[in-house]
């Protein structure tokens, strides 16, 4: 249940007010006692510099997610990002953008496959993909192709997104990035021994516990290892916490349904131009 707390709360989390009571550990940034960080200990960067595939999503123009763009009308990100925000016209992805108030195109879109495995309840197969009405395509835009490498630990992988602003509509929303290592997959599912949380196979895990990790609103932002989309932001209890480590959907092992998803979503297209 601790994962609902993490994750499926902020359908209910308006933006300045967080419900529950349930906070995630910030970490101040000096220069700025109002600033929260978003990634946890990571830097400020932009979408160029990243490679220009996070996408940030927006459901009734509010900012919801991140998602990472793996061609021009593809979109993958997390299946959990649209538990209660089922209304597809009322999503609108924003490409090559660092802050979040920047103009820029924004597409729709025109369908999507969430993984039929995807359980709510423990995010197993956390994992959705978008196919948008018009290609994202433009200054600052890029895409990253799918996992090719088994991640091992210790390997060095970048998260991104934009994350959680917990108060005051006035911060400034700008991507930050931080990279963090892999972490076992045996030692993770031990830390999540005591809580609720049974690690799957479709679940990998990576940060430094206690000071680098993901965080709110991150869902469904990549991790990327070598320019490639190795996982999704899907997790964690807390945010850097000192026992939990952030988890990710498995990129590598959910890539067959991911190739297949993408065929049936750009046939589908082929037909409707027709
Ligand atoms: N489920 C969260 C979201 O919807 C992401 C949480 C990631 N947490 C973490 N500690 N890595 O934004």
């Amino acid at each position: 249940m601790q994962r609902l707390l993490t994750c499926l709360l902020l359908a209910v989390i308006v933006q300045g007010t967080v419900a529950f009571g349930w906070n995630p550990v910030r970490v101040k940034d000096p220069n700025d006692p109002n600033f929260v960080r978003r990634v946890i200990g990571g830097i400020m960067t932009s979408n160029a510099e990243l490679g220009g595939y996070i996408v940030a999503m927006r459901y009734y123009d509010m900012f919801a997610c991140g998602g990472t763009l793996i061609q021009e009308t593809i979109v993958l990100t997390a299946a959990h990002c649209f538990v209660n925000r089922e209304k597809k016209d009322q999503w609108d992805f924003i490409g090559g953008i660092s802050n979040l108030n920047e103009m820029a195109e924004r597409h729709k879109m025109k369908d999507m496959i969430i993984s039929p495995d995807f359980r709510p309840e423990d995010l197993y197969s956390d994992v959705a993909i978008v196919l948008l009405k018009k290609p994202l395509v433009g200054r600052n835009i890029g895409t990253v192709s799918l996992c090719t490498t088994e991640l091992k630990p210790g390997m060095p992988v970048v998260v991104s997104g934009w994350g959680l602003t917990r108060e005051g509509a006035k911060q400034e929303n700008y991507l930050r990035t931080v990279t963090v290592p892999v972490i076992d997959w045996e030692q993770c599912r031990s830390s999540y021994n005591r809580t609720e949380v049974i690690l799957s196979h479709t679940m990998i895990c990576a940060g430094v516990r206690g000071s680098k990790d993901a965080c709110l609103y991150d869902s469904g932002g990549p991790l990327v290892y070598n320019k490639e989309i190795c996982g999704i932001v899907s997790f964690g209890i807390g945010c850097a916490h000192k026992n939990y480590p952030g988890v990710y959907t498995d990129v590598r092992v959910m890539k067959p349904f991911i190739e297949e998803s993408i065929e049936r979503l750009l046939s589908l297209k082929y037909l409707a131009r027709k």
